[in-house]
């Protein structure tokens, strides 16, 4: 074993009736945005996603989505252009390609963490404990330049700094913004982007199971007033 497994939380989206907590997901977005997409995309992830998901009102993403500059095109010239992001487009990347990505980071690419939750072992666990667990590397292990000691990822030795520091953002809703907090929070947010869908699948496996019920009450309830006379 070259590296330990991640911590097991209790998440609030375990169980049949539980949902992503949308504070959550909020915050991590803010995290995210702030944080991690100076190097990783959500590329699956468009403005209107957002919206959808009920957390944030359509002007706020609007207004975020104005202040990113997409590149459009081509147009009847044959030529690229760019212009401000709208509701249905896609999260766009810090990197114009693979090669900029790694030119930036020493040569390691940091990979889209559209899907990242489900390509891992470990899911939301492994990502907060990866990004809470940077420590001091153990007497003895020699690290390479630009690599970070980090016990939770394989091989112990990442290309990835230490992203989160306490108070590095500041949360609107007055939560402290401790590294655990915004680890937690962009694993949920990370989470929801990897199944969006997510809190659909179990309210609609809910309304079901209403249904079926309630269909079973009216049939059974029909019956006896049907059949009555035959008693
Ligand atoms: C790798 C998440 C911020 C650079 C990763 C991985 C995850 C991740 C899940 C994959 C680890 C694996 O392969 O198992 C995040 C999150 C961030 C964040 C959630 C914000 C809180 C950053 C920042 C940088 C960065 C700011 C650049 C300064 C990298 C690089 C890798 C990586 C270069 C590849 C590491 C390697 O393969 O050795 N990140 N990251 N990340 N990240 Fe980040």
């Amino acid at each position: 074993e070259d590296h330990i497994g991640a911590q097991e939380l209790h998440w609030s989206n375990h169980g049949a009736l539980a949902a992503l907590d949308a504070k959550s997901v909020r915050r991590g977005f803010q995290v995210y945005k702030e944080v991690c997409a100076s190097c990783h995309s959500v590329e699956r992830l468009a403005f209107r996603n957002l919206v959808e998901y009920g957390a944030w009102s359509e002007e706020e993403v609007k207004a975020m989505a104005e202040e990113v500059e997409i590149v459009d095109g081509p147009n009847d010239e044959g030529e690229m252009f760019e212009r401000p992001g709208k509701l249905s487009d896609y999260m766009p990347g810090p990197y114009a390609n693979e090669e900029a990505g790694r030119a930036a980071n020493n040569g390691a690419l940091p990979p889209d963490l559209s899907l990242i939750v489900k390509a891992r072992h470990g899911g939301a666990d492994y990502i907060f404990s990866l990004l809470s667990g940077y420590c001091e590397a153990p007497a003895g292990k020699a690290m390479l330049p630009g690599l970070y000691y980090n016990p939770y990822f394989a091989g112990g030795a990442i290309g990835m700094p230490a992203p989160l520091m306490d108070e590095q953002v500041e949360y609107p809703d007055g939560t402290p913004a401790t590294v655990s907090q915004m680890a937690k929070d962009v694993a949920v947010f990370l989470a929801w982007v990897a199944e969006p869908e997510h809190d659909e699948r179990k309210k609609g496996g809910f309304r079901w199971i209403t249904a079926l019920g309630l269909a079973a009450l009216v049939a059974g309830y029909t019956k006896r007033f049907r059949w009555a006379n035959l008693k």
